[in-house]
């Protein structure tokens, strides 16, 4: 509660009331607020706040922008994220085209590329020419234009003359300065390099993907792609994605005054700021490319980036400006390629695992067979309609290919060889990882385990959820923690953390003498999970990591069903399918069927229901606020403007919502109520505009006094 007005916290000023320089804070605040709420919901897909709190932090800061127009940086969220998302990207003229290299596949080739080279400079026999080489990222190219050290537009290659404005994008890529180190730097420096995604991270993505209802990506290459192009900056800024600098395109002044070799302009790159590849070298021969070459083919399975080769291009700038071009590759470079990595093998079995957010994903297992140097011994499948499109079948002989991707795809099957009687796959409709019914939504190509609270491919998902800040909001028991008692089996569902007091209680021991921990913080953790025995319905209800139920649905539901042991009875009945308990259900305000099937699903788990009682043993659950039909502001619109001295901003719109109210952040026609504080400024002036009843905050404290 803020007792004084110099108390009150920026974020609960209206944005009247805001100086230039608090205005300044609060817009940096909300735009790494709203940052934070687009990656949680676009790449997690687990939004920690409603969207009514989105669009209020949204609200807010176009309030404080429209007041000081002056402030609004290249970051605002009202230029970035949510905002409905561009178009198209628009169109860019490279001042340079940018080229493509060409190929060679065999030593031969190498050694003929060298020849050829030396013929066209008439270099003397047996002398050395430096020759660089450098891994052959398997991205997608990029051109970033910097004019006195400022990044000013980035683009990707596109047709090679025409490629797509992607600055905003580019600049959220690691590796990629947005001003360049140092100073003194040319008056134009056309930077280029190969955006890719990690490998290490690629599972993990098309996972997401999956749970999102998403088709996975194929390879690093096209998640780079995908991630890059996306016309939601802020969906490419969590990918993030990295960046090798490798070329360059028009600078001013000419390179060839800047500098001497290939080697050395990298070099210069790096101390700009750019990644650069740690894996460039300068050879003097064609035995020392084809060394390079099985050096790094060998290298190639544990690098963390994918690559479809190596890069060799001629290291004396002079001696490349007199080499020129043939078409449209440089006649300096050649990529040589590594060879299509395609084998053939048998379909052992299909085995099912189940992701940390529940999603069922089929792996072939396959009887073991060489792709490009790796013994590959299984693969993805993806899922259901990816089997049933491939028509793959347990026996058959599958077609694979390693496209230098991490994870081996699986092409298709080779018809003449499946072995007589071979079924269609049936995918499996339990979890094979605790037993719970696997269901599929309609609409969804993902499969899901119903069994969150106790399936032991999800705890740690679902114990993050259950202490998360807006569930049971257990202080000093974070990830790392809950991971680590996960991991000594202290604890593996919500319910252990209440016990875990008791079974340690000689135990505080325990507990203390783990690393990192001491008596007194024992202490504290346990104090911290004593406060929340006693929880409010809504957020116990969130708490439980039903599919579908957010906070906003927890509170609904809360609101419903008024205590904890209705709520439980209820669903109980729901998931038996009872007529009269469903039809209640489906009564309540924004609960639609998905919602309705969802938590059908998870209370017809018995593994659930016994978790659930195990907590319910644990806990005392707070009513809900009364129903709001019998408050005055049911229903009604209501704004709080200026600043509020008794509660903030949220404790006064929590209130006003727990008795029905909608709260909005601007007066209209349609407002009800405007609750004005001292410093209320234009929206006083449109509530009068349109007759809106205005009340002070004793008045509001008043209304609402014992409800
Ligand atoms: S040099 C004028 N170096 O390969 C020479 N390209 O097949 C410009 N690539 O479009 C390219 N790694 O996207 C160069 N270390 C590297 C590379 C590389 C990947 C890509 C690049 C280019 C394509 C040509």
């Amino acid at each position: 509660m803020a007792a004084k007005k110099s108390k009150i916290s920026l974020a609960d000023k209206a944005p009247d009331a805001l100086t230039e320089k608090e205005a300044k804070a609060e817009l940096t605040r909300l735009s790494l607020t709203l940052a934070e709420h687009d990656r949680r919901y676009h790449t997690e897909d687990a939004p920690t706040i409603s969207d009514a709190d989105y669009d209020a932090l949204k609200r807010r800061n176009e309030a404080i922008e429209a007041r000081f127009p002056q402030l609004v940086g290249l970051d605002s969220p009202s230029l970035r994220v949510g905002a409905k998302p561009a178009e198209k990207f628009e169109k860019v003229r490279h001042a340079r085209p940018m080229l493509s290299l060409d190929n060679a596949f065999t030593d031969e080739d190498v050694a003929e590329f060298l020849a050829r080279v030396k013929r066209f400079l008439n270099w003397p026999e047996g002398d050395a020419l430096e020759i660089t080489a450098e891994p052959k990222i398997d991205g997608l190219s990029a051109s970033l234009r910097y004019e006195n050290g400022v990044l000013t537009v980035g683009a990707t290659r596109g047709d090679g003359t025409e490629g797509e404005n992607v600055t905003a994008n580019l600049k959220t890529v690691e590796g990629i300065p947005h001003t360049l180190k140092g100073k003194d730097h040319p008056a134009v420096f056309e930077v280029r390099g190969e955006v890719f995604f990690p490998k290490a991270r690629f599972g993990e993505l098309n996972e997401r993907q999956v749970a999102a209802g998403k088709e996975p990506y194929a390879n690093p290459r096209n998640a780079a792609a995908g991630s890059l192009r996306n016309l939601d900056v802020s969906v490419t800024a969590s990918r993030k994605l990295q960046f090798f600098a490798y070329a360059w395109g028009e600078t001013v002044p000419d390179i060839q005054l800047i500098a001497k070799t290939q080697k050395s302009v990298v070099e210069q790159f790096a101390k700009w700021g750019f990644q650069t590849n740690p894996l460039m070298r300068v050879v003097q021969d064609a035995e020392g490319l084809i060394a390079y070459y099985n050096e790094i083919g060998a290298a190639r399975a544990s690098l963390p980036y994918d690559i479809d080769g190596v890069v060799y291009k001629v290291n004396r700038l002079d001696l490349q400006g007199r080499l020129g071009f043939v078409s449209r590759s440089p006649r300096w470079a050649t990529a040589h390629k590594f060879a299509a990595e395609k084998a053939e093998t048998e379909l052992l079995g299909i085995d099912i695992q189940v992701g940390r957010t529940g999603v069922l994903t089929p792996v072939a297992r396959l009887k073991p067979v060489t792709v490009g140097g790796v013994v590959v011994t299984n693969a993805t499948l993806h899922n259901a309609d990816e089997i049933a499109r491939k028509d793959v079948r347990i026996g058959d002989t599958v077609r694979l290919q390693r496209a230098g991707d991490v994870i081996p795809q699986v092409l298709g099957i080779v018809e003449e060889k499946r072995p007589k009687g071979a079924a269609p796959f049936v995918f499996p409709t339990v979890c094979p990882a605790c037993g719970s019914h696997a269901v599929r939504e309609e609409g969804e190509v993902a499969t899901r385990c119903t069994g969150g609270l106790i399936c032991p491919a999800q705890r740690s998902e679902r114990l993050k959820h259950f202490v998360s800040r807006n569930a049971f909001d257990i202080e000093g028991l974070g990830a790392k923690h809950l991971d680590a008692f996960l991991a000594d089996g202290m604890i593996a569902t919500p319910a252990d953390i209440f016990h875990l007091e008791e079974r340690y209680a000689a135990g505080e021991k325990a507990i203390a003498e783990r690393e990192g921990w001491g008596p007194q913080s024992a202490a504290k953790l346990f104090d911290a999970i004593t406060a929340r025995r006693t929880i409010a319905l809504h957020r116990f209800i969130y708490a439980l990591g039903i599919r579908h139920v957010g906070e906003t649905t927890g509170k609904q539901l809360a609101r419903a069903y008024g205590s904890g042991a209705a709520f439980v009875a209820a669903m109980k009945l729901v998931a038996a399918k009872d007529e009269a308990a469903l039809a209640e259900l489906d009564a309540i305000d924004q609960i639609g069927g998905t919602v309705a099937e969802a938590i059908a699903d998870f209370f017809g788990e018995e593994h659930n229901i016994v978790e659930v009682d195990r907590l319910l043993g644990q806990l005392t659950i707070e009513d809900a606020e009364k129903p709001a039909s019998e408050s005055p502001v049911a229903g009604k619109t209501v704004v709080f403007t200026g600043s509020l001295e008794k509660m903030t901003r949220n404790e006064a719109k929590a209130r006003a919502e727990s008795l029905g109210a909608k709260v909005s952040g601007s007066v209209s026609a349609k407002t009800d109520l405007v609750v004005a504080g001292p410093g209320a400024g234009s929206k006083l002036k449109e509530a009068e505009k349109h007759g809106v009843q205005v009340i002070d905050e004793d008045a509001w404290l008043a209304l609402v006094e014992g409800l």
